[in-house]
């Protein structure tokens, strides 16, 4: 039991409220999980990352903690935990919990205390300010909308900070006694078993002055201030004490942090091991929106666009190269934030298959830690959400209002919303044809309209995706894919092409990323290399020309 090298981690991230229910109740469960555990040693990934399971109202799915000490009673008890981390040992896979430290619930006991009693101990665990001129205490926009600002009602012109919903109050990183909380809570896990946390929103525990407003540029209304909350110098002491602190209790523990807008010099910072903070972060930058497809006549909230294939190979290689004697990035396609990537890549194409195992190929035999989103190895796509109201999301609302005024259909929007939102992404894992996919008896907590594949249906096909997953993975457990030296060749945008080189071995990755065939030439000697993964019928001739199908893709290697 137990990974002893973090780069050796294969990361499968559950929606724990979407992967399998056990009880009947429409909400996923950890005894749902615990009976899918043979599944994922199955497909060969070793590390299990929980989205939140502590008692939580589930203003945002979780990310909302009103209590850490025990599971939301949704999820399963204590004991269902302790089960369900002793199965998963001895199956050789370990546990990873989401560690919600930038805010909590406005129903954990500490807020309830603090907001009721201007003189309360647990005042100094959130953030406060005094209004200005009688309006907000400066112009910080929070994340899901509005403003950061909340009106204390007990206290005369006091607001709260929440960067998040307005339930979920930020907490003081400042005060040690906040910061001495966290650790004991982290430890009590590591007391159950836990191997490692990711850590949600790290990267905002600091805050700058809030005698500052942000940049207006004539705009109006509140504008989401990153310079003053995102990645500020005091986050590095934080988080490295923090870090320590849990390290000196467990010396091998696993940290993956959610640094959302970290660029290569942060990771650099966050994940250098001399440090002592993070093993590796996740960014979201790997992702950049093609946005010459906007629709001007529409909100940009709410549009789907397509990735720009450029920036996302300079931000790649990027960070392969300026980690490779540091650290190990994460490699991913999809998380809850984000829709799914067979939506994001291949929504209208023919050639959907295809596309998920070339997109697998070229993320997950790169340098670095694979982080697969549940679903994604049967190549799920984002479900259409059938009401507004099921994006559960303020800026969704705005973005229907709006798109609505300037003549789009309803259908329209939802369909838009549907193909660009995180919510669509958290529907339910399909394991087979039956009613709501064999996740439950009754109807799910989120549902929609979805693309029909199966977990069932993919284990009995050779051609699956899920097959060509477990492929994937086999080979991604060579040394010569986990360390070696990673090269991306020059090529059009069409191609994404690399090379993986390790003492005597080598191996060439070759992706088309056109939804059309494309012809690369093969540079260098074929003689002593065989292949070890086709995607597609391919073709080469003398001169070394590759023809390769739509999303076709290949893994050359010598032993
Ligand atoms: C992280 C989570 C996201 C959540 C937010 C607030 O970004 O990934 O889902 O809403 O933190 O906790």
């Amino acid at each position: 039991m137990g990974i002893k090298k973090y780069q050796d981690r294969i990361i499968y991230q559950i929606y724990p409220k979407s992967f399998r229910d056990s009880n009947g109740d429409g909400i996923g469960d950890l005894r749902g999980i615990i009976g899918k555990l043979e599944y994922l040693k199955d497909l060969g990934v070793n590390t299990i990352w929980l989205n939140p399971i502590f008692v939580s109202p589930q203003i945002d799915n979780g990310y909302d903690v009103s209590n850490y000490y025990a599971i939301d009673e949704k999820m399963g008890t204590l004991h269902d935990f302790d089960e369900f981390v002793e199965t998963a040992h001895s199956l050789g896979l370990d546990v990873i919990l989401d560690f919600v430290m930038n805010h909590t619930s406005d129903k954990h006991p500490w807020f309830k205390d603090a907001i009721a009693n201007e003189r309360s101990l647990y005042r100094d665990y959130y953030l406060w300010a005094k209004g200005k001129d009688g309006k907000l205490p400066n112009n910080w926009g929070s994340f899901f909308g509005g403003s950061v600002w909340e009106k204390d009602p007990q206290a005369d012109d006091v607001y709260y900070f929440h960067l998040f919903d307005k339930k979920m109050p930020d907490l003081d990183w400042r005060n040690p006694e906040v910061r001495r909380s966290m650790a004991d809570i982290a430890k009590f896990w590591i007391d159950h078993g836990v191997d490692g946390f990711r850590l949600d929103a790290f990267i905002h525990i600091a805050k700058a002055d809030f005698e500052q407003n942000m940049p207006s540029h004539g705009k109006k209304g509140p504008i989401v201030a990153e310079p003053f909350f995102a990645n500020m110098p005091l986050v590095q002491t934080y988080l490295h004490e923090f870090v320590k602190t849990l390290r000196e209790y467990k010396p091998d523990i696993f940290i993956l942090g959610e640094a959302a807008s970290a660029d290569i010099d942060l990771a650099i910072d966050y994940t250098d091991p001399s440090r002592e903070m993070c093993d590796t972060v996740v960014t979201f930058r790997y992702f950049e929106d093609d946005k010459s497809k906007l629709d001007p006549e529409l909100p940009e909230f709410g549009q789907p666009l397509p990735l720009k294939i450029e920036t996302f190979k300079d931000t790649m290689v990027t960070w392969q190269k300026r980690l490779q004697k540091i650290s190990y990035p994460t490699l991913y396609w999809n998380n809850h934030d984000m829709p799914r990537v067979l939506t994001r890549f291949a929504a209208e194409s023919e050639h959907k298959k295809a596309a998920a195992k070339m997109l697998a190929t070229l993320m997950y035999l790169q340098r670095g830690v694979p982080c697969i989103y549940y679903g994604e190895e049967i190549g799920m796509e984002s479900a259409v959400l059938p009401k507004i109201s099921d994006f559960e999301d303020q800026q969704a609302d705005e973005f229907f209002k709006e798109a609505k005024e300037a003549g789009a259909t309803e259908e329209k929007c939802l369909s838009m919303l549907s193909r660009s939102h995180k919510m669509a992404a958290r529907t339910v894992m399909q394991w087979n044809e039956s009613e709501y996919y064999g996740f439950s008896a009754t109807k799910p907590w989120k549902y929609g309209q979805t693309n029909d594949v199966n977990v069932a249906n993919e284990k009995s096909d050779d051609t699956s995706i899920l097959n060509f997953y477990k492929s994937v993975l086999k080979l991604k457990k060579k040394p010569l894919f986990v360390e070696g030296n990673f090269v991306l060749a020059d090529t059009t945008d069409d191609m994404y092409v690399y090379k993986r080189t390790l003492g005597n071995s080598e191996a060439w990755v070759i992706c088309n990323l056109a939804d059309g065939v494309t012809k690369y030439r093969v540079h260098g000697n074929l003689s002593d290399k065989h292949i070890v993964l086709q995607n597609g019928s391919l073709s080469l001739n003398e001169g070394n020309v590759l023809t390769l199908p739509p999303f076709g893709s290949l893994v050359f290697m010598t032993e």
